[in-house]
């Protein structure tokens, strides 16, 4: 068999998904996408406009008329990518701590992501693509050729998150990045519409007590046994 073309990896806040995303879509050479940065962008959006999280209607107007895209990055300064809305860098706006609290609220709304969907399918459509998020494997691409659920315990994720964030100088309290994150997966596990949840085809890789190269070097094994 071929080296799946299309994968999607899943799973709940801080489980690595976007550094190990990166990392496999560096390796076989294909487009990565993170649609987590997309629903980021358009809470960016709701806070420069003054859209309150709950504002379906104008969430999903906005979402439809900003040109949110993701490329490669356009400077060295540690980004993965660079994230744009209207042609202004964001890149680092989507990780603030004011994104942090209302992005689950904004994904949550049904016609904010169809609009999402829509766009992330089409990049999707020409294969070769890693793409991350959480209904990934069983909304935006329920055929695609493997699916992974990556996890590790909350207390991991916020310890993981809050390194991440130091190493950037935005130090947070580990009690603030576990609640929030115990809130987020709250949120993101219980909404109606593309909840977060593996695909029952996925292979689920616990990450406690890995590190990324380890938990990188499990996800190119399965990569490299689905091409065989
Ligand atoms: O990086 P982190 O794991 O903290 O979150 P993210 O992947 O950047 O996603 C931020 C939020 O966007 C999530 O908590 C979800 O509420 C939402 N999201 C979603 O609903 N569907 C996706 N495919 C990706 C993200």
């Amino acid at each position: 068999m071929p080296t799946p073309r299309r994968i999607a990896i899943d799973g709940p806040a801080g489980a690595g998904k976007s550094t190990i995303g990166a990392l496999v879509a560096e390796r076989l050479g294909y487009l990565f996408l993170d649609t987590g940065a997309m629903y980021r962008a358009v809470a960016v959006l709701a806070l420069r406009k003054g859209i309150h999280s709950e504002n379906e209607h104008d969430l999903a107007a906005v979402a439809r008329e900003s040109r949110i895209t993701i490329g490669p990055p356009t400077k060295r300064d540690g980004r993965a990518y660079t994230v744009l809305v209207g042609g202004d860098d964001v890149t680092w706006e989507i990780r603030d701590a004011a994104v942090d609290r209302i992005v689950s609220q904004v994904a949550r709304h049904p016609q904010v992501r169809d609009v999402m969907v829509a766009e992330q399918r089409r990049l999707g459509a020409r294969g070769r693509v890693v793409m991350v998020g959480r209904d990934i494997g069983t909304v935006v691409l329920p055929d695609a050729d493997l699916k992974i659920f990556l996890t590790a315990s909350a207390h991991e994720r916020a310890r993981r998150r809050g390194e991440e964030l130091a190493a950037r100088g935005d130090v947070r309290s580990r009690e603030d990045l576990l609640h929030e994150i115990l809130r987020r997966d709250q949120l993101d596990s219980e909404r109606v519409v593309a909840p977060l949840k593996a695909a029952p085809d996925a292979v689920v890789i616990e990450t406690d007590g890995h590190t990324v190269g380890e938990a990188l070097q499990h996800v190119l094994r399965v990569v490299a046994e689905r091409s065989k």
